[in-house]
């Protein structure tokens, strides 16, 4: 199938939406969520017209439809990772899949402590580290502050350079790093790591790595046994799907120790203990978001439909065009990554003498939306010297067109404020 960006559009009737009545829409703002196509929200409706009943529960033919409805989006998402389905754990968002993970060590070192049973490679003791870039999103970061002050392991971090590259150099794993915390692609930045150095040299000291892929699944393709991690997390609603399901890929859940407890994620309950269901299902307590699974399945096989190849060619080419119309503004200046290399297409920029949400503004009244402040990654901004920015990230529905009009809303902002 040829790449169209215009036919691509048609399937999301948002963008054809005018902003304050008059305003065409010009959306600059998938890496904080993604427009949905129809067939994603027709799978959604689909589903609680005609299936709904409650996953893993109950004999009667629409729990039993639910169920096949949910594990089916399991499996369809695990091929789409290149996981098998018992490695795909479903939760809120990415956020909560990093989340389990910090848990995991945090609750297997208090019970250790307090002289139960724990798996050993999950129990951190005092002085052993934690190893997370000054790049994360503040999701794949203060976990991993909370689990530092529980259980006294010490945070270290991977340095980054001034144009927003990792600086990553082997010594910074050691035996006492119990934990590597990275991002594929940085949120605020747009850098792409090299995550294979880090992999490597954690496998050495056996250390898990718990990779932050919200940025990168939804724009390239992804294949979990190359990336080498134990743990991945992502957000569906990035990656044309429904707001609240996320993916936490586990390479062996079976011994992870257990996060949300409750029902239909056990194996026995007496009055006094409870022990824990394997795979994925130990992480899925409560009622679980069925028809969100199903819409995620309707974008995923949206994504292969177009191929994940050509969306990413498609925002390389807006990537470098918008790299080359901000250097061409006078006082604009790009945060992360000068260049189109090992670079997704989140483009952050100051403009001198105008604060972010003022940019932010100026473009939303002729319809650019893009977002602004420090992007959950504060730290990040404060490594930069900046205090904020202004975020513009594309998908496969955007257009050289909305280029050019984001660099002339920047300039139009730059008129307005006599900058
Ligand atoms: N993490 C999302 C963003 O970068 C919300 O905007």
């Amino acid at each position: 199938m040829t790449f169209d960006v215009h036919q691509i559009r048609e399937d999301f009737p948002i963008l054809a939406d005018l902003m304050h009545g008059t305003q065409p829409l010009i959306y600059l703002d998938s890496a904080a969520t993604s427009q949905k196509p129809m067939s994603v929200l027709n799978a959604e409706r689909d589903f609680y017209l005609h299936h709904n009943g409650s996953a893993h529960r109950g004999a009667h033919a629409l729990a039993e439809a639910a169920t096949l409805a949910y594990e089916n989006s399991r499996r369809e998402i695990a091929q789409f990772i290149g996981a098998r389905e018992d490695q795909i754990v479903f939760t809120k968002n990415a956020t909560e899949g990093l989340n389990l993970v910090a848990y995991a060590f945090a609750n297997a070192t208090a019970k250790a402590r307090n002289g139960v049973d724990a798996p050993h490679e999950y129990v951190l003791d005092i002085g052993d580290e934690i190893l997370v870039s000054e790049m994360e999103h503040h999701a794949n970061l203060i976990p991993w502050q909370e689990l530092s002050q529980k259980t006294g392991a010490i945070l270290r971090f991977i340095p980054i350079t001034d144009d927003g590259r990792l600086d990553f150099v082997d010594g910074l794993i050691n035996e006492k790093t119990r934990v590597v915390a990275v991002t594929q692609q940085s949120n605020i930045l747009g850098t792409v790591n090299d995550l294979a150095p880090i992999v490597k040299a954690a496998r050495k000291f056996a250390a898990k790595v718990v990779v932050d892929a919200c940025q990168s699944v939804p724009h390239m393709s992804i294949d979990v046994q190359v990336i080498g991690a134990d743990f991945i997390a992502f957000s569906g609603h990035k990656m044309l799907g429904p707001l609240g399901i996320g993916v936490l890929w586990g390479k062996n859940l079976d011994g992870v120790p257990v996060f949300i407890t409750g029902g239909s994620m056990i194996e026995s309950v007496y009055l006094d203990h409870s022990t824990y269901a394997k795979g994925p299902q130990r992480f899925e307590a409560g009622t679980m978001m069925v028809a969100q699974a199903v819409g995620l399945a309707a974008a995923i096989q949206y994504l292969n439909g177009i191929g994940m190849e050509a969306i990413a060619e498609h925002e390389h080419k807006l990537t470098g065009l918008a790299l080359s119309a901000l250097h061409e503004i006078p006082g604009v200046t790009i945060v992360g990554p000068q260049d189109n290399l090992s670079r997704g297409s989140a483009v952050s920029f100051t403009v001198d003498g105008i604060h972010p949400h003022d940019v932010g503004q100026i473009l939303d009244a002729d319809g650019i939306a893009v977002r602004v402040g420090h992007h959950c990654a504060w730290p990040t901004c404060r490594r930069l010297g900046v205090p904020a920015t202004t975020r513009a990230s594309f998908y496969l529905y955007n257009t050289e067109h909305e280029i050019s009009a984001l660099a002339t809303g920047i300039r139009k902002a730059q008129k307005f404020f006599g900058v």
